[in-house]
């Protein structure tokens, strides 16, 4: 079945024609990505009425590019799926009613997808992964750990009770005098530095799977001004100290969803009782590659497989919408074009 994907919830405008084969990993036969990252640079985050904007702009254009690139026709497109959030509502509305206007002219059916959802199944998309799997969701907006027993069916047992993953990276990129989205350039800085300053890893040992991160960013915060307080030294040790503290965080943060992650490994044995436990972790975070190798780390200590997508399938893209999409036909679920936009929207 070919599933045409749409997604314009944050800052990408995506589109995906995917043959998804149900239990089978499914193939990516075309796939447009358009980021706006130089459009909101200069604001230091995304200006949601500019984003909006770039969508309706360019997703027809990048529909037109996934036919061409799959040298496929109309004709051979079975179901469309769209984002229909949470996110940005400008944003949303425009990849919503762009899928709802295809289904509607060429008669086919309409998956309005839920992006976190999207993200939670993406791991699938790849490789074969059974249900159910335990599942670290890390993205810019959400941050949280859930068993997911199938498409719609989660038992979520911490979020973030501040500060998402991707936030606490992003605004800690801006404190080290980063571009936004920061995430992938705080990693590029931490490659260069030692992770040699005390930070805390939030809620170790909680009973609980909560996460935080807020208090982390605000430790990074007290180390960067002390840094520039003691400004003397300039030129390349400044540059040494700053890449010195992007590792210091990043292991941080690493080491934090690892101890978090293994409470939730817990849960998820005794809600389960799998034999052959599986632990994914799916969103913009889980591209980098320190937090990949500690949550390996932790999940095979304790008997579980670890996957993760490739990076560019972490992060936002209309592959995983798609394929979201296919689950929910398969499942025999299909939506009305009366769908609205969602800014909430919990998975
Ligand atoms: O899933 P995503 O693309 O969009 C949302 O649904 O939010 O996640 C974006 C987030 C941003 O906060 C970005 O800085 C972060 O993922 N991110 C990273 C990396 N690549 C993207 N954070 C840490 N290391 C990375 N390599
Ligand atoms: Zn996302």
């Amino acid at each position: 079945m070919l599933i045409l994907g749409l997604e314009s919830t944050c800052d990408e405008s995506a589109a995906c024609i995917l043959e998804y084969r149900g239990k089978q990993p499914s193939r990516i036969l075309a796939h447009a990505l358009r980021s706006q990252e130089e459009i909101h640079q200069d604001f230091g985050g995304v200006v949601p009425e500019l984003a909006a904007r770039a969508h309706l702009l360019h997703l027809d254009r990048l529909v037109g590019k996934t036919l061409a690139q799959a040298q496929t026709g109309w004709d051979a497109i079975n179901a469309v799926a769209a984002a229909a959030g949470p996110g940005l509502i400008g944003g949303v509305m425009t990849g919503l009613l762009t899928g709802k206007l295809i289904a509607l002219a060429r008669d086919l059916p309409f998956i309005a997808v839920n992006h976190l959802e999207a993200h939670a199944l993406s791991p699938r998309l790849a490789e074969k992964i059974d249900y159910p799997y335990l599942l670290l969701l890390i993205s810019g907006g959400h941050s949280l750990t859930a068993t997911i027993e199938g498409a719609g069916r989660y038992r979520v047992w911490g979020e973030s009770r501040d500060d998402a993953a991707g936030e606490a990276f992003d605004k800690s990129a801006r404190l080290l005098g980063l571009d936004y989205p920061g995430g992938a350039a705080l990693e590029k800085l931490a490659r260069r530095g030692q992770a040699r300053h005390d930070l805390p890893r939030p809620l170790a040992g909680a009973s609980h799977c909560d996460m935080s991160f807020a208090g982390l960013k605000s430790a990074l915060r007290r180390l960067v001004e002390e840094t520039n307080a003691a400004g003397g030294a300039g030129g390349k040790q400044q540059e040494k100290t700053r890449a010195d503290l992007a590792a210091g965080f990043q292991l941080a943060a690493a080491e934090s969803l690892a101890e978090r992650s293994a409470k939730a490994m817990e849960f998820h044995l005794a809600h389960t009782g799998a034999a052959a436990p599986v632990f994914v972790a799916a969103g913009g975070v889980a591209a980098n590659a320190v937090i990949r190798q500690k949550l390996r780390e932790t999940a095979e200590k304790r008997g579980f497989r670890f996957s993760a997508p490739p990076p560019w399938l972490c992060t936002d893209n209309g592959a995983m919408i798609a394929y979201a999409g296919g689950e929910k036909l398969r499942a025999g679920i299909t939506t009305g074009l009366d769908f609205p936009p969602r800014a909430r929207w919990p998975l």
